[in-house]
């Protein structure tokens, strides 16, 4: 392990709004958490609080030398019904945002990390007609109201993981199984992204936009002709497609890169994925470890020209040793790639604190910093949170 990182490079860790607030009841994921025979088996419930503990997380985070750090507004708050802002919610972010400010931290902004008001997920979500235009709507009140809080801006939150759980695995809502709406609403989400791009900087030229992009490694599970196929239709519908559509002038100034994990493909697997290969080490959420690919991405993401930020990077277990191995791994990954040219400008791991795993629920230990979210929701750094502290105190790793 070694590997350098310039001076100014952003360190931090990320979170999304229903992952870590508790109490949004108003959103299409509470709906789908508590409606019989989804894939969702738990409540987000309270969340972690972070709703009220905003301001002792941050000042936690810059104690653990975090630069940088990113959060998702909760559209359902913002916009409880069309047209209508509530002034209260916007009131409730501009705290948020200005205690995060203060700190000396770096804000990166999500406006939708995958839950949509109830009444927007009502009116067909993303396959509404007019979904583009009422997003922008929503992106253009927040820019306007927060926009000189917000430094970066990120539109979506994996618009093909959003396209491929809720469309196609039925894994998120709205838990449809459609190949032809799987695409469809991969479409929409990308025409989405331009309009908020343009929404932001009709509001004043205050934040750098961008998309944030998941990008596993996809591999073909055996080498013959099916699953070379079908490897080929995935990474064009899940990475070609979303990176060499970043053209044009809506494209946005920087683009989010997040990556977990190394997926193999397989035309036989219900899953359509196989089980990774022995020899791979496995999470709790049984994604195979591979380090190496964090590098490959960022070379893959490169070819769009945009700078690039790691937005998402991180490891579900119980073994916190586990956890300061991946980090320092997917760190020589960024640094290599780094030496090898490629312009990321900053990392940010996931997550800051335990949370709400979607359909997992609160069983994934993501984070660097525990929450037992049973009990009363106390913070307790990790050795992971102090060998991250170090990496970012001092630039280098090992
Ligand atoms: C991607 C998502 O953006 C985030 O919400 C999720 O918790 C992590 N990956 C881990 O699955």
């Amino acid at each position: 392990m070694g590997g350098s990182f310039p001076a100014g490079f952003l360190w931090g860790s990320a979170t999304s709004a229903h992952q870590v607030e508790g109490g949004n009841v108003n959103n299409d994921w509470w709906e789908f958490e508590h409606r019989p025979g989804t894939a969702a088996r738990w409540s987000s419930g309270d969340g972690i609080d972070h709703y009220h503990r905003y301001a002792e997380d941050f000042a936690l985070l810059r104690s653990l030398g975090h630069t940088a750090h990113r959060l998702s507004l909760e559209w359902s708050r913002i916009e409880p019904a069309p047209g209508e802002f509530s002034r209260a919610a916007t009131a409730h972010y501009r705290r948020v945002l200005t205690a995060l400010t203060d700190t000396g931290m770096t804000a990166f902004v999500t406006l939708h990390h995958f839950t949509l008001p109830r009444w927007f997920a009502d009116a067909g979500g993303w396959l509404a007609p007019n979904a583009v235009d009422v997003f922008a709507r929503y992106c253009r009140y927040v820019a306007t109201e927060l926009g000189e809080l917000m430094p970066f801006v990120c539109t979506i939150n994996e618009p093909q993981m959003v396209a491929l759980h809720g469309y196609l695995e039925g894994y998120h809502p709205p838990g449809l199984a459609d190949d032809g709406l799987w695409r469809q609403a991969g479409g929409q989400l990308l025409s989405a992204h331009f309009a908020a791009v343009r929404a932001v900087r009709t509001a004043g030229e205050r934040s750098q936009v961008g998309l944030a992009v998941q990008l596993p490694l996809l591999a073909p599970a055996r080498d013959d002709e099916e699953c070379r196929a079908l490897h080929r239709l995935l990474r064009g519908e899940i990475v070609d497609r979303y990176l060499d559509g970043l053209t044009g002038p809506d494209r946005g100034d920087f683009l989010g890169v997040q990556y977990y994990r190394k997926q193999w493909v397989d035309p036989r697997s219900p899953t359509l994925f196989a089980d990774p290969p022995p020899g791979f080490r496995r999470t709790q959420m049984g994604w195979a470890v591979h380090p190496d690919g964090l590098r490959q991405v960022l070379h893959r993401a490169a070819g769009t020209g945009l700078p690039l930020y790691v937005t998402e990077n991180g490891i579900a277990t119980e073994d916190d040793t586990e956890r300061i191995d991946y980090l320092h791994a997917h760190l020589g990954a960024v640094a290599a790639a780094l030496t090898e040219g490629v312009d990321v400008r900053g990392y940010l791991h996931w997550s800051a604190f335990d949370n709400f795993e979607w359909s997992e629920g609160y069983r994934p230990k993501f984070g660097l910093i525990a929450v037992d979210h049973r009990d009363d929701f106390a913070r307790i750094p990790r050795p992971s949170a102090y060998a991250f502290a170090k990496v970012a105190e001092t630039g280098r790793l090992g």
